[in-house]
């Protein structure tokens, strides 16, 4: 069997990339919802549909274990799928989300004055704010919704983000926040952005992102379950799925992985 991993878009190979790394051996298939992105600007009723059926698609191509990459998508449908449906319909398989192990890694740094950047259904649904509430009650979560950037990103705009990242990052820096959370898979596109537009507004702030949290969190949840990775095989073989193909997200792709990916493109 194999290792799934779930975007709505670009981002999640960054994640998938890092797990690689990882588990360089470990059969990984990837699929990106491309034909539906963006998640964030969407209802929560679509994205738990679509999220549905992206997780069971990946069953069905041998996966024992999904991550779900995509934040927006975690937000909105993990906890529903895990509960419900996995349990009547696959319940030898496990769905695993990014929201948790990076709240997990942000607790470590000892803030208590965390900012979030999200999309504006992640930040709405307040899972981040829910979550961190039962780790530690007493850390201040401010969470800034950042609809903007996801479309920017995915259309080549990152030459006018300056301005739109500054709007953004200003509620966080008057919290006086001392990290911020990159919550939608594809901000680490914008860390050196980020970086610099808090360093322009003042702030010393760190930057928590899930491409250098995720790989580690998979390797020791499958050192904790031994009998989950026992299934998993391990040929090093990659496979890549997309609901539409675009030559912009070609590029892209081969931009983050070094070398051409030979997408197939499937529907849900
Ligand atoms: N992948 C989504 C996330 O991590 C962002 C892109 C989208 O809006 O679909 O939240």
């Amino acid at each position: 069997m194999r290792i799934g991993f779930f975007d709505s878009g670009l981002g999640g190979l960054i994640i998938m990339n890092a797990a690689s790394r990882a588990l360089p051996d470990h059969d990984m298939v990837f699929l990106s919802d491309t034909l539906n992105v963006p998640y964030g600007n969407r209802s929560p009723e679509f994205v738990y549909q679509a999220t549905q059926k992206a997780v069971e698609f990946l069953f069905k191509q041998d996966c024992a274990l999904v991550i779900i990459a995509c934040n927006t998508a975690c937000a909105i449908a993990l906890r529903k799928l895990q509960q419900n449906w996995l349990m009547e319909n696959y319940p030898d398989r496990r769905i695993l989300g990014v929201i948790v192990p990076t709240l997990e890694v942000a607790l470590t740094k000892e803030h208590t004055r965390i900012g979030l950047m999200a999309t504006s259904a992640t930040a709405t649904s307040d899972v981040y704010g829910q979550e961190l509430r039962k780790l530690n009650p007493d850390i201040k979560l401010t969470s800034q919704p950042c609809p903007l950037l996801v479309p920017m990103i995915e259309n080549d705009g990152r030459q006018w983000v300056g301005p739109v990242l500054e709007s953004y990052l200003k509620p966080l820096v008057k919290q006086d926040v001392q990290s911020v959370i990159l919550g939608c898979t594809h901000y680490p596109f914008l860390k050196a952005e980020i970086t610099q537009t808090l360093a322009h507004l003042g702030s010393k702030a760190e930057l928590i992102s899930q491409d250098e949290i995720i790989d580690e969190k998979l390797y020791e949840y499958l050192q904790r379950h031994p009998e989950i990775d026992k299934k998993l095989k391990k040929g090093g073989r990659r496979s890549y799925y997309v609901t539409d193909l675009t030559q912009a997200y070609q590029n892209a792709a081969q931009e983050i992985a070094g070398q051409t990916i030979p997408f197939i493109k499937t529907e849900l």
